[in-house]
């Protein structure tokens, strides 16, 4: 392979072609139309960010890059391969806690690096902590699941995710569930991560502060069916490398408000189609 054609594909590394996705059928009387034709292309190492009014399919566009739920029409390719179903390539940190209950926090992790192959015990070990160490949870290797806060679940179920090495890290609100302080604990950790091993993540959030002080692209989604309605290129205008002053700084509230004025404007067009399919019901 030439040079040329290594950068062509990882600047294609996912690639999101003419997706669309109905439920209950493809037709406009039984089924609900979810995506409608999203194509975009991510590269290697990036981070993008998802945001759009509640309801409008991104978690549906998760889970079908994840390989957990199939498109209606169109492809996704990770890595030049067709996206078929779940597997160890995708990492997916999703909202609702998917921790063992009768495995401890360490056991958890390393569950995470069983498909790891060419480890030793003690290696396994060493990364298990290594994780443990980053999400902040050193001192509850030994508890269980249920034995730990709500917010050290979701530290958790990340750091298990990183330990099993995936390609892609699809986070779906992974932070929704904490207070402001661990988020933004995890939100630079987070950071920290993706710029030590050069992961490809694609997050979703509600909160505009996160996906600004985040993303490199904003992708800003139209109320369902999901479109693309605007993609904001935060690099061009934020530093690469940020810590949470950032956040105080006047390009970044001129970011968020911006990107807070779209969501808005959908989330009116949400509204009123509730209202108005209320009244076509009554
Ligand atoms: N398996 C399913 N069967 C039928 N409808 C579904 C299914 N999964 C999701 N939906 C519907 O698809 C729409 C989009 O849901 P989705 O969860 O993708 O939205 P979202 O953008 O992630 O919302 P939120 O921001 O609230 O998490 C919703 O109207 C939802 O009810
Ligand atoms: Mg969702």
């Amino acid at each position: 392979m030439t040079q040329h054609e290594a950068s062509t594909d990882d600047a294609n590394f996912l690639r999101i072609d003419h997706v669309s996705k109905w439920f209950g059928g493809a037709d406009r009387h039984a089924g609900m139309q979810v995506i409608d034709d999203v194509s975009m292309t991510i590269e290697k190492g990036e981070l993008a960010v998802f945001v759009g009014p509640s309801g409008c399919g991104k978690t549906t566009l998760m889970r079908i890059v994840g390989g957990l739920d199939q498109p209606t029409s169109g492809t996704v390719m990770l890595g030049g391969e067709a996206v078929k179903g779940p597997d160890r390539r995708k990492g997916v940190v999703f909202q609702s806690y998917s921790s063992f209950p009768w495995l401890n926090v360490l056991d958890n992790v390393k569950f995470g690096l069983r498909f790891r192959d060419g480890l030793s015990a003690r290696e396994k070990d060493e990364i298990a902590r290594h994780y443990v160490d980053l999400v902040g949870l050193v001192g509850f290797e030994s508890f269980y699941v249920n034995k730990i806060s709500g917010g050290m679940r979701q530290r958790l179920a990340l750091a298990r995710t990183l330990a099993a090495d995936p390609d892609i890290l699809l986070m779906d609100e992974p932070f929704g569930a904490l207070d402001a302080q661990n988020r933004e604990f995890l939100q630079v950790q987070l950071l920290d991560i993706r710029e030590r091993e050069r992961k490809t993540i694609v997050f979703v959030t509600h909160d505009v502060d996160e996906a600004v002080f985040l993303a490199e692209r904003v992708f800003i989604f139209s109320a369902r069916p999901a479109t693309i309605i605007e993609e904001i290129r935060v690099s061009e205008t934020l530093p690469a490398k940020r810590d949470l002053k950032v956040k105080d700084s006047e390009q970044f509230l001129h970011l968020r408000n911006r990107i807070q004025a779209v969501i808005r404007t959908q989330a009116r067009r949400t509204e009123e189609e509730m209202l108005r399919v209320a009244a076509r019901r009554r």
